[in-house]
């Protein structure tokens, strides 16, 4: 059984692969009928186990694009709350025939758990800290599409790259397409084990941004803190908010990211996150191609279709 459950072990030539299919999708989903047949028969779970907007509705647009059949789960409103283990849910709904799970999770590693457990193939779609490779892969693809190419690139992610599962989903993928990678955030939000990855950290934003063709706004996750971190709030938007004045200080063009959900007026102003230099709806947008195109390809494997079938 085949799945995506995070972006380190997967290579260069997968990621490549991704991409050109979902070239192909992101051509369907702009034609007037935007629905293909390439998924009928194939029924897949979204199992949310934590929040989301974006993914969630990501994925359940891209599996209805690819005449999958659906069904949701958000584990606020389940048996979980009644003590069912991850596997008995699982289980319990793998009975009813599904073929495919795509899961988010708090706990770190917990679709590898599942794959090693229950007979289908799972998507990660975000394990607590740990991975979130569908957003890894469609910012990466995002980059692609806006500068031509990833290679050679310079790329900055800011912020609270400790409890970033963003952060570190897009170290591997941009490292694997060739791509340059710094982090920058206060030293309580990045993790020491960091420059063993390749990257470097600088902790001046300013000079970060002078360096970087791309910067990756990511948000503080308050919600991971176990105990309040330094600095705050105030002092955080002071060193590491990115704002108007900030970027008119650098004599050069940089694409902003964001992987959303936005803390406007913290980790990036409005002004910013609303200009031309912002391609954070682009991502989004750009998602759902990318998850369309893992969801076919690991279908493909599932139901021994042909590439010929796109
Ligand atoms: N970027 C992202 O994962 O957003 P959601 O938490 O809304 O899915």
């Amino acid at each position: 059984v085949n799945h995506l459950l995070g972006i380190k072990h997967i290579s260069a030539a997968d990621i490549q692969l991704i991409f050109e299919t979902a070239d192909h999708f992101k051509e369907v989903i702009n034609r007037p009928i935007r629905k293909v047949p390439s998924l009928r028969d194939v029924t897949i779970a979204n199992l949310f186990f934590e929040n989301s907007t974006r993914t969630r509705l990501s994925f359940e647009l891209a599996e209805k694009r690819l005449s999958a059949d659906v069904v949701n789960f958000s584990a606020s409103s389940s048996s979980v709350n009644k003590g069912e283990t991850l596997i008995d849910t699982v289980n319990n709904i793998l009975a009813m025939k599904v073929d495919m799970v795509v899961m988010r999770h708090p706990n770190p590693g917990a679709g590898v758990f599942l794959s090693k457990h229950v007979d289908a193939s799972i998507v990660n779609a975000g394990d607590g800290t740990h991975e979130h490779p569908t957003q890894a892969l469609l910012d990466t693809y995002s980059i692609r599409e806006k500068l031509g190419e990833v290679k050679g690139k310079k790329i900055v992610i800011v912020g609270d790259i400790l409890h970033s599962r963003v952060a570190l989903s897009n170290i591997f993928c941009l490292q694997k397409l060739g791509a340059e990678v710094k982090v920058c955030g206060p030293n309580t939000l990045i993790p020491q084990h960091i420059k063993s990855l390749g990257v470097e950290v600088e902790h001046n934003l300013d000079q970060a941004l002078q360096w970087c063709d791309v910067a990756n706004m990511l948000r503080v996750q308050n919600e991971r803190m176990s105990t309040r971190y330094f600095p705050s709030t105030r002092e955080y938007v002071a060193q590491f908010g990115l704002d108007k004045q900030r970027l008119e200080q650098i004599n050069k063009s940089i694409v902003i990211m964001h992987p959303g959900p936005i803390n406007r007026g913290v980790e990036i102003s409005s002004d910013i996150a609303d200009s031309h230099h912002a391609i954070i709806l682009n991502q989004v947008e750009n998602g759902v191609a990318i998850r369309m195109a893992i969801l076919y390809l690991l279908a493909s494997k599932l139901k021994h279709y042909s590439a010929e079938t796109l």
